[in-house]
């Protein structure tokens, strides 16, 4: 997904501007580009594929300044190319601009001013309209430029912009897409994210919506919309860069799977007072909330929706209470029945995807109160949510997700018991037995992980299939679709999730000897169902791997081969049930030699429709 970099200060500006481009490249883009000013003009330098594509032309000496700014594109408006590629230009090359997010209305603006001062437009892009607006209005004033031209603009932007004419600065503002400012010494920096400044500067703002921002070597002024200079508290940001590197494991993924016994005890532990009580620092929800609340409505993407269905499922259970599940851009759309009584669950681990978002104000204009689960820290949807449960997973770099899911999880669990005691739900004894199953998870987790290599023997024999199902009941179901997407994501393996008890409605038709099924039998209540299940397809051909909790063997008899995780009680069961889930799509992504972790087409952040 797109990325700006910015960077003001006494020189070189092209190599902090590429350095940041690439700490976002793990967000996916498709092209990049930098502008500076040089001599009494812009000038932009940008390719498509690799930011080494555009390092190659930009490492002339004279190429150079102390201003500039870059970005990494990730197509919407235009296919990728080096002429949609960010920065872009005005007619006369003395504005440059980047943009992240979608004008909507550019097609209006672009015939405009085709129509009312002959500009000729280079791409397709829907950006391009944003500098030629900022070239008309410019008079030898940036800030005012920027101003008028975001007047005529709807949609969602974050955008930065320089002036050959005034080569000492950069101008940015936003609606709606993540814009931060670093604080540097003798320096200042613009990004669309903290990752993107880390080497460099520890002390952010963070530019709210639409705020617009002024950056010199010397200075950071904030003006709200009225022009009115703003005041902002300085953000220390306490994560290590190094944090983002792979320490030593081949794939970031395959560094998150091992991390996540660290993520799920830090997570529980920020939650967790000495008396083994949930802490709720900084949560504004109340008993007498809870009372009032008569419906729960969780809304996610992708593997924060499957989190969602987890969530669903205990949260009925623990907090006895209804609890509807959506995808985030299904529920913008259809008028959902929220109202002043219903607690909104946003799940997100970037907290910018902007269906996630637009979904939250949606429930947010309907009076709902919003809770968050949100890994990254200050980022929109945690900063317009009332309230947020953190996952303290730390950052998450490979596409597919599999730390912030399982500390997505063991928030979820936190936030059903918090609520089931509140409501009475819960007594004393099941809280206590919750808690400490909860307690026992990093440790089980981590014997999980020591089957890596058994994992990976299994994703060696079966790497060749073509078609691999995922099946299970309850608990199960809801950890399948992550399993199936994780698969597809990274292997591009066709791939099909199902509830059990379902596939005799139609899906065992596609049974055969080459279909492998992937069978979750960790609910002790379903087992017998589940492997009455298994004995199903399996008499279609197809084969089976089962994945019991140990002690359970009887499921040996009707698989092929079994995954085994450690005893727990039923409903922790999905944080273990995932694990060998991911290692095995990592394997199978490996043997087929994917890029694992940044498959194709996807991207780690969506911050556009
Ligand atoms: C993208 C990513 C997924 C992620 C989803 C939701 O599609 O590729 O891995 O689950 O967005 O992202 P969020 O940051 O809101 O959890």
């Amino acid at each position: 997904m797109c990325g700006i970099v910015g960077y003001v200060g006494e020189s070189q500006a092209k190599e902090k501007v590429i350095d940041g481009l690439k700490r976002l490249e793990y967000r996916g883009y498709d092209s990049a580009g930098i502008a500076l000013p040089i001599n009494g003009q812009i000038e932009i330098r940008k390719h498509v594929g690799e930011i080494k594509n555009l390092e190659k032309i930009i490492n002339d000496e004279s190429y150079n300044a102390a201003v500039g700014i870059g970005h990494t594109r990730w197509a919407t408006h235009g296919a990728p190319s080096d002429i949609n590629a960010h920065p872009h230009g005005n007619q006369d090359g003395s504005i440059a601009i980047v943009h992240n997010g979608i004008i909507e209305n550019y097609q209006e603006i672009r015939e405009w001013l085709t129509r009312e001062y002959g500009v000729e437009f280079k791409s397709e892009t829907d950006s391009e309209v944003i500098a030629h607006l900022i070239g008309i209005y410019y008079d030898g004033d940036l800030l005012a430029a920027v101003n008028r031209a975001v007047e005529e603009m709807r949609g969602a932007y974050a955008v930065a912009a320089i002036a050959a004419d005034e080569p000492d600065k950069i101008v940015a503002v936003r609606k709606d897409a993540p814009l931060v400012a670093g604080i540097g010494k003798g320096c200042n920096f613009i990004a669309s994210d903290i990752p993107a400044l880390l080497k460099y500067v520890r002390e952010v703002y963070f530019i709210e919506n639409n705020e617009t921002v002024v950056l010199t070597k010397d200075d950071i002024v904030i003006y709200d919309e009225n022009g009115k200079q703003v005041k902002r508290d300085v953000f220390h940001v306490s994560w290590d860069a190094d944090a983002a590197e792979k320490e030593g494991y081949d794939h970031f993924m395959l560094k998150e799977i091992h991390e996540q016994p660290k993520g799920i005890g830090e997570t529980l532990l920020r939650r967790l007072d000495e008396n083994g009580e949930i802490n709720l620092d900084g949560i504004t929800m109340t008993k007498e909330d809870i009372e009032n609340f008569n419906k729960v409505y969780i809304v996610a993407c992708g593997t924060a929706y499957h989190a969602g269905l987890v969530g669903k499922m205990i949260i009925e259970k623990l907090a006895k209470i209804p609890v509807e599940i959506d995808v985030a851009s299904e529920f913008r759309y259809r008028d959902p029945f929220v109202d002043d009584k219903t607690l909104f669950i946003a799940i997100s681990q970037s907290g910018e995807t902007l269906d996630t978002l637009a979904a939250l104000r949606e429930a947010k204009s309907k009076g709902a109160r919003i809770l968050s689960v949100v890994n990254v820290v200050g980022s929109s949807v945690a900063r317009e949510s009332d309230d947020v449960f953190y996952t303290w997973a730390g950052p998450e770099i490979a596409v597919a997700s599999t730390k912030a899911y399982t500390t997505q999880l063991i928030c979820m669990y936190l936030i059903a018991l918090y609520m089931g005691r509140a409501k009475g739900a819960v007594d004393d004894a099941q809280y206590k037995f919750m808690l400490d199953e909860l307690k026992a998870l990093p440790e089980k987790v981590e014997a999980v992980l020591k089957q890596e290599d058994a994992i990976a023997a299994l994703a060696k024999k079966y790497h060749h299939k073509e078609h691999i199902f995922f099946i299970g009941r309850g608990l199960d179901s809801g950890v399948s679709y992550e399993g199936s997407l994780k698969l597809k994501e990274i292997s591009y393996i066709h791939s099909f999730a199902i509830a059990a008890g379902e596939l005799k409605h139609g899906t065992i038709a596609l049974m055969d000897t080459e279909t492998l099924v992937i069978a979750l039998a960790t609910q002790d209540f379903l087992y017998e169902k589940m492997v009455s299940n298994i004995v199903e397809v399996r008499a279609r051909g197809a084969r089976i791997v089962g994945l019991a909790k140990e002690g359970k063997d009887e499921i040996e008899k009707v698989s092929d081969e079994v995954i085994y995780v450690p005893e727990c009680a039923d409903e922790v069961s999905p944080v273990l049930a995932v694990v060998p889930l991911q290692i095995f799509a990592y394997y199978v992504a490996k043997y087929r030699g994917c890029n694992i972790d940044k498959p194709k087409n996807l991207a780690k952040s969506v911050t556009v429709e």
